[in-house]
């Protein structure tokens, strides 16, 4: 079994895995130039996938984004989905959009996120918007596309979590931090980052049985150094 640590490179995960790859479709979220879900998807390009979906809400930060997927490998096919993590309606829109797209997703990366956000915001369905960004609506785009059988029976359901989980529970009394008049940014990234922790070994126990995987990954950083604690 491979050992990956902090020195591990994309080029490391993939010539381990990278066959794993070959033919599948990738669904990513928050795939915009300079981020994680954007590396991951120009990597996994070099491993032949057939499809990769990049679902994002600007557009013009995403087609760079396939412009160098292209470069790496001109055979996989790249399309982009609107999505706003922040609308229950742009969630359930995306969903159909995928639905047109394609019948089966063999990988599902719920990477998008924000991050200890200044100012208290609500999104369109009044949660705290980080909440609501990192994790209500994946788990209800993740839940709907299990629903209409988009995700493969044997497929992978990646959620990008965070070691920031450690910085607040979930204060299932007060979601939005008394409308806002109590708010704390790092506290909200901490309380959406335990609910996609929880959230995640939730569905693993939901799909027990099923050759479903349901993982979380903290991505990089040293664990041993503990920031936030
Ligand atoms: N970077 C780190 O050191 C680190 C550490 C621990 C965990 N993480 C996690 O890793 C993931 C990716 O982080 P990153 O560093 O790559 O961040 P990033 O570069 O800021 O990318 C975040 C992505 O999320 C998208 N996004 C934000 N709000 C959205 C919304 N309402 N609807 C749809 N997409 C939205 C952003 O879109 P726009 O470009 O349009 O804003 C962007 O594509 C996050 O889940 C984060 O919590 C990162």
């Amino acid at each position: 079994m491979a050992t990956f640590d902090i020195n591990t490179t994309d080029v490391d995960v993939l010539n381990v895995f990278g066959a794993e790859a070959k033919g599948k479709t990738f669904l990513i979220t928050g795939p915009s130039k300079n981020g994680i879900g954007a590396q991951a998807a120009i990597s996994l390009a070099s491993a032949s996938p057939s499809l990769l979906i990049l679902a994002g809400r600007d557009a013009a930060k995403i087609s760079p984004i396939c412009d160098e997927i292209k470069q790496v490998n001109p055979a996989v096919r790249v399309m982009i989905v609107q999505l706003d993590l922040a609308s229950h309606e742009s969630v359930r829109k995306v969903v159909e959009s995928v639905e047109a797209i394609t019948k089966t997703v063999d990988f599902l990366i719920n990477n998008a996120g924000v991050m200890a956000t200044r100012s208290f915001v609500l999104s369109e369905d009044s949660v705290e918007s980080q909440f609501a960004i990192n994790y209500l609506s994946h788990f209800l785009f993740t839940n709907l596309l299990l629903k209409k059988g988009v995700v493969s029976s044997s497929g992978v359901i990646l959620n990008v979590g965070s070691i920031g989980y450690t910085m607040a529970d979930i204060n299932f009394e007060d979601i939005n931090f008394q409308n806002g008049e109590k708010y704390n940014g790092w506290k909200g990234y901490g309380q959406a980052k335990s609910a996609q922790l929880l959230g995640t070994r939730g569905l693993a126990n939901r799909l027990k049985g099923k050759d479903v995987a349901v993982l979380i990954a903290h991505p990089g950083g040293n664990l041993q150094h503990r920031p936030y604690t």
